[in-house]
């Protein structure tokens, strides 16, 4: 299966799309969180990335699109995955086609979370992560069981990200209204468009995608 988990920035794609890794066995193939780690490793693509990054703008579409078309022909993939944060323009999603084509398989559904603008900011200032396993957790709305201590791998140590501030977040937002949202007629003309409300909690949404993907 191939889905792609679609939405503003803060809907809860990340969110999903480790449960959906953790309960179907589908790779998460996250844009952002690749080109967080090529930053971190300043990589050729990392530098040249970083700027458009903490400006809250889109990466260039010939970065984005390389590390896709490389990333979905490694044997892990070969049992499905879920694409988190692209495509984010159409000519990533046309790009996406191809390179889906090319390899012999098609999409299965894209599902969009929609969540309030005002929610969204909330949601991405209380963000954290594990710095060792990368799992997400919120100053409010989802706390490790135990205070500290990472849910999924023991780590204590935890990170949050340079383009979460409000200022940032507002441009990011502007960026989806005016580049990525475009995209959503693109799949509702091919019938694989899907929609659930990101504005539930948690588990109600985990169980919207669920009922979406059991179809
Ligand atoms: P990226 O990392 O993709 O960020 P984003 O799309 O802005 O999305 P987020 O990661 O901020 O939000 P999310 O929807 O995953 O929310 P989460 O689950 O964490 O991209 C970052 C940057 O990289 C871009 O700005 C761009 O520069 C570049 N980039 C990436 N891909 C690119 C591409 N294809 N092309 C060009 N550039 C690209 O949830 C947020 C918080 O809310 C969490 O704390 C969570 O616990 C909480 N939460 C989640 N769901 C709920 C809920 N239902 N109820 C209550 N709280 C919830």
């Amino acid at each position: 299966m191939i889905i792609i988990l679609f939405g503003p920035p803060g809907a809860g794609k990340g969110t999903q799309a480790q449960r959906i890794e953790k309960s179907k066995g589908l790779i998460q193939l996250s844009t952002g969180d690749m080109l967080r780690a090529a930053v971190a490793a300043q990589t050729h693509y990392g530098q040249k990335a970083k700027d458009k990054m903490d400006a809250g703008q889109l990466v260039s579409d010939d970065i984005v699109i390389g590390i896709i078309a490389d990333r979905i022909k490694a044997d892990d993939c070969k049992g499905g995955f879920l694409l988190d944060g692209f495509p984010r323009n159409v000519a990533q999603a046309q790009a996406l086609d191809v390179m889906l084509a090319e390899e012999g398989v098609k999409l299965d559904a894209v599902i969009e979370m929609k969540v309030d603008d005002a929610v969204l900011v909330d949601r991405i200032s209380g963000r954290y992560t594990c710095a060792k396993c990368n799992e997400g957790y919120h100053d409010t709305n989802l706390k490790p069981v135990v205070e500290g201590v990472c849910d999924n791998c023991g780590g204590t140590e935890f990170k949050r990200r340079n383009d979460d501030n409000a200022e940032t977040v507002a441009k990011r937002l502007k960026e989806y209204y005016a580049q990525t949202a475009p995209v959503l007629p693109y799949y509702a003309e091919k019938g694989i468009l899907q929609q659930v409300n990101g504005m539930n909690a948690i588990d109600e949404v985990a169980a919207q995608i669920d009922a979406v993907l059991a179809v």
